[in-house]
């Protein structure tokens, strides 16, 4: 028995991956690499958004990357048929906003709901697929997550009252009003893109995500869940948190023997792919340890396990 298993996707809605940008607080590992490419110990860190998309029960994903990275990024994922899944891709000239991932993916998001997940945001915790199932599930307005953290001005921080009401959203304030930051990973009506098309440059030249999301706010449609300090949440951004992503990876596959954001075997677990398909990924992969543990899934080892 796998532990978990949708054959259908939950709703119609369609996922974007933003892994623009130019990674340049990574520089030089970003001049002829995009970050998104990069290791997280034993996998790309694409990987890792494309797996929070997939226990959402995304199926059909739009990868928005530089023009000179699209190639590599197609080596990689492909089509998305050898996972049951879709892939699209678009290009983002210049690093303009985050909002800009849905006037690019306008078309391919077409009368759907959608989620957008940055290329270098990673999750991991306890009760992830039920949070993310249930933002899935909900048909009307915007979905977005609030983690503490100990550096809010790095983020969108959002300000609840005693009542856990919203009251406010921020881009990067130089006073926090709260320790909650808002993560890399936003779902939203098809409202979305009327309301994207009315966003205007802010001063650093970009459109925010943070006004979108005050749009959602002035007409009550934004719904923030708060992921609780049983949750990770890391950014990939700079060597440091590179390298503690890569760290904490390792640990926690090392002591479980699970792997974290291995999309062959959300893929199966899922059903959208069989056994016979799950073999034939394996096979190319057996030297470097990782096909071996694709292999044992089948085995049953993991039968009770899973990722819950
Ligand atoms: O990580 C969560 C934070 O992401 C939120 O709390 C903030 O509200 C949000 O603005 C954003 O802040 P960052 O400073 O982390 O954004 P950054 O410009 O670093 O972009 C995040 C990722 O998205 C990065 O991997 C590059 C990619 N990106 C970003 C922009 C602005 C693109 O691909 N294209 C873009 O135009």
């Amino acid at each position: 028995m796998k532990a978990f298993k949708r054959n259908k996707p939950l709703s119609n809605r369609k996922g974007i991956i933003l892994a623009g940008g130019l990674g340049k607080r990574l520089r030089p590992l970003t001049f002829s690499i995009s970050k998104q490419l990069m290791p997280v110990y034993d996998k790309p860190m694409i990987y890792y958004p494309l797996s929070t998309l997939m226990l959402s029960g995304i199926k059909e994903i739009l990868i928005i990357t530089v023009k000179e990275d699209q190639n590599a990024f197609k080596r990689l994922l492909g089509d998305g048929q050898k996972w049951g899944m879709k892939f699209n891709y678009a290009v983002q000239d210049r690093p303009e906003g985050i909002p800009q991932a849905i006037l690019i993916g306008k078309e391919f998001i077409g009368n759907s709901d959608i989620a957008i997940a940055l290329g270098d945001n990673l999750f991991y915790g306890n009760d992830l697929i039920s949070l993310l199932s249930s933002a899935n599930s909900r048909k009307v307005g915007s979905t977005i997550f609030a983690y503490l953290v100990n550096d809010p001005e790095r983020y969108g921080v959002v300000q609840f009252s005693n009542s856990r009401k919203v009251i406010s959203i921020e881009e990067k304030p130089k006073k926090p009003l709260s320790k909650y930051a808002i993560t890399g990973l936003y779902f939203y009506d098809n409202s979305v893109v009327e309301r994207a098309q009315k966003l205007k440059f802010s001063d650093r030249k970009e459109l925010e995500i943070t006004a979108l999301n005050n749009m959602y706010l002035e007409d009550e449609l934004l719904n923030v869940e708060i992921m609780g300090r049983g949750f990770a949440w890391l950014d990939t951004g700079t060597f440091d948190s590179l390298h503690e992503a890569g760290s904490f990876i390792r640990t926690l596959e090392n002591r479980q023997g699970l792997k974290v954001g291995c999309p062959e075997e959300i893929a199966w677990r899922l059903g959208w792919i069989n056994d016979q398909d799950l073999k034939n990924l394996a096979d190319p992969l057996t030297k470097s340890g990782y096909g071996k543990y694709l292999l044992k899934l089948l085995e049953g080892q993991k039968s009770l396990d899973g990722i819950s």
